[in-house]
């Protein structure tokens, strides 16, 4: 068994501990924040707006606000690759009565912001952007207090819940958030953790505004990141001369899980367990080892909790016998790219048989001549500038024993700066096994 030492810190978790430490009324201090492209783009958005804060290796140091009120930003703000860093800090400036503008790469420019900007809208923040689907730049106006709203996630987001629920810090009297399908809580357990009650029942989530005022710094540890587990889990259990691998604090929260639940279902040898908590987020050590794997039907109501890993997901699916089915995951065709094309094409390079659907896929495993789990048919692989295409085509690649690249690695630094050192430790203890 491969023990492998260092992760990444929580990509979602770090956003949120930047954004509510900017908000809160004493100093916070962040251990283990990542330092992934993503993360940083959030630092420095908020440094932009006037907030003190410094990051010196993966420790986060922010002082209490000074202002009730955010500077007023003179140039447009950055924020890269990441969805999450821009829909959660518009819920953050829904509140701020200050004008700003947000920018991002392309991906960015063209993944649709309406699903922020009319909640928000209603709240009584004016957010502009291109088209119907307010595409960035974005410039928002905020306003406080605002107004209070109810509102149902259509489709299940854990971004415009948290961007709703950032905002109704400000808004003065309840709000209200139907959630049918629990998407990750870690903006609830944060809240929670910096002295704001969130409640939730019955599928509602309601917050009391005026919490900023509530709002204490923050002291705590972010859990490594489950979502990047998730590509040494499939290593774990594809490529049977490791021997299996093993992680220790990887974030278990069981809103983000249900990759385990799946590989399960798949047949596949996992264990998680719980060994700490940080700041509300249960944290412990994950292992996976080599299993013949078998194609399900994936549920639809995991869907949601599962949706970051459906890139990987689909690497097993290849590896796997018989059929895989993906529906009711049309959110992925809005991610960093339209991941259901990705998929279909890194799929269809690794002798996988693929058949793309409007809210998902179809995957034939083991389909290789050879009956090798995965052959790659190409040297090079398209990634779409797209992060977890990329890991996921290096993580076959590596199970298939095969030297592939891909046309793009510095995409990889969006969600995981230490993913070729991981894989690195992975190769010098597996020569001295
Ligand atoms: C995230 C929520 C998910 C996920 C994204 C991170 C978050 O997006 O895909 O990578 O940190 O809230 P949606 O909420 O849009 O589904």
């Amino acid at each position: 068994m491969i023990r492998l030492t260092s992760l990444v810190p929580d990509k979602s978790i770090s956003h949120r501990a930047a954004l509510l430490a900017a908000l809160s009324k004493s100093d916070s201090r962040i251990d283990n924040f990542s330092p992934a492209g993503d993360c940083l783009k959030t630092v420095k958005a908020l440094q932009d707006l006037g907030c003190p804060m410094q990051m010196d290796r993966c420790v986060l140091t922010v002082a209490a606000r000074t202002s009730e009120i955010f500077a007023a930003p003179s140039s447009p703000i950055d924020l890269g690759n990441s969805g999450t860093g821009m829909r959660l800090l518009l819920g953050v400036l829904a509140g701020q009565p200050i004008r700003a503008t947000l920018t991002g790469d392309d991906s960015l420019k063209s993944r649709p912001m309406d699903r922020v900007a009319k909640p928000l809208g209603e709240m009584g923040a004016r957010i502009e952007g291109t088209g119907d689907r307010v595409l960035a730049p974005v410039t928002i106006t905020g306003a406080r207090p605002l107004k209070p709203i109810r509102w149902r996630l259509e489709p299940a987001s854990a971004q415009v819940k948290s961007a709703i629920l950032l905002a109704g810090l400000y808004a003065d009297g309840e709000t209200v958030i139907e959630e049918p399908v629990a998407t990750r809580d870690h903006t609830e357990r944060m809240l929670t953790a910096a002295g704001v009650g969130v409640t939730r029942a019955g599928g509602e989530i309601r917050l009391r505004g005026g919490a900023s005022a509530r709002l204490q710094g923050l002291q705590m540890r972010v859990p490594d990141d489950f979502s990047a587990a998730a590509f040494f889990i499939a290593l774990g259990l594809l490529a049977d001369r490791m021997g299996g691998i093993e992680m220790h604090h990887v974030g278990l929260n069981p809103t983000r899980t249900a990759f385990l639940d799946t590989v399960r279902l798949m047949g596949g040898n996992v264990t998680a367990q719980v060994t700490g908590e940080e700041a509300g987020e249960p944290v412990g050590i994950v292992t996976a080892r080599p299993s013949d794997l078998r194609g399900i039907e994936v549920p639809v109501e995991w869907v949601p909790n599962l949706i970051d890993e459906i890139p990987i997901l689909s690497i097993l699916a290849a590896a796997a016998s018989g059929r895989t089915v993906v529906r009711g995951a049309r959110e992925l065709r809005v991610k960093e790219s339209d991941r259901i094309k990705s998929i279909v094409q890194m799929v269809a390079g690794f002798s996988g048989s693929v058949e793309e659907r409007e809210d998902g896929f179809e995957i034939t495993g083991r389909v290789s001549a050879s009956g090798a789990p995965l052959v790659a048919k190409f040297a090079r692989f398209p990634t779409f500038a797209d992060h977890r295409i990329a890991m996921s085509v290096l993580i076959a690649a590596e199970t298939a024993g095969q030297a592939v690249t891909v046309d793009n690695t510095d995409c990889i630094n969006t969600s995981f700066p230490g993913f070729f050192d991981c894989l690195g430790e992975i190769h010098v203890q597996c020569d001295r096994h």
